[in-house]
């Protein structure tokens, strides 16, 4: 049974005050409790306002690691980068942002395997892992197509792989790399942040479907253990 509860927001703006204050208390705490904090970040568009407001708040940042849940395989420079995103909000803070792309990898495998080594050097598990929810209901980079499988149900010490989704998304036609579901529900919280309708009935259906759910997101959810926070706005 996945144990999740929805605190709905009026607009964009009311959800990226309350998100980013959420996420800093969840910093704050981390780095009270282990001198560190490790969080997990995600693409897309939503993201945007929250890390505006994020960037804001008066953290000890150096000692804050900064993840993507995801990344495309693309360039830092090119406008579907997520590293880019995250590293432009926080990288002048004084975060630790910390890619798991490298360009240099010879396929999408190859790149999986690499991230995958690079996530091994640090201290885990995250403090907070912050999924969006795509409207097919995938997440992270965790969609339908050949690597499905090994995201849900890979070695539960495979922190991340290479995806190839099928069909490849529209927004993001290529290739990435994503942390694995294993990796995600290993969070000490785990949060989701969502905007419209369209999105909201897709998560409850994901939801209600669970362990058997056709969407990524359901198959995810199943297997968490925490409470988890969804927040949303029309
Ligand atoms: C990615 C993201 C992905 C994203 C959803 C929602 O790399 O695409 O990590 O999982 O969170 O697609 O994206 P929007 O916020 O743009 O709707």
């Amino acid at each position: 049974m996945i144990e999740a509860e929805w605190w709905d927001y009026e607009d964009e703006d009311e959800l990226a005050e309350a998100v980013a204050g959420d996420v800093g208390f969840i910093i704050e705490s981390a780095l009270d409790a282990r001198g560190q904090a490790l969080i997990a970040l995600p693409g897309g568009k939503t993201p945007g306002p929250v890390f505006a407001k994020l960037a804001k708040a008066k953290l000890d940042w150096k000692r804050v690691t900064i993840i993507p849940t995801d990344d495309r395989l693309v360039g830092v420079k090119d406008p579907l980068s997520n590293i880019a995103q995250i590293a432009k909000a926080f990288l002048p803070l004084g975060a630790r942002v910390f890619p798991i792309v490298s360009e240099a990898a010879a396929d999408y495998k190859a790149a999986g395997k690499a991230a995958d080594a690079r996530l091994s050097e640090l201290h885990w598990p995250p403090d907070l892992v912050w999924l969006g929810i795509g409207a097919d209901g995938h997440t992270a980079s965790i969609f339908p197509g050949p690597d499905l499988d090994e995201a849900l149900n890979g070695p539960k010490t495979r922190r991340a792989l290479g995806v190839m989704p099928d069909p490849l998304p529209t927004e993001a036609p290529v290739a990435r790399v994503t942390l694995s579901r294993a990796a995600i529900v290993a969070a000490r919280t785990l949060t989701l942040v969502l905007t419209g309708k369209e999105k909201r009935k897709v998560l409850e259906q994901a939801i209600k479907q669970g362990a058997s759910s056709s969407m990524p997101i359901g198959r995810v959810l199943a297997e968490a253990e925490q409470a988890i926070d969804i927040h949303w706005c029309p």
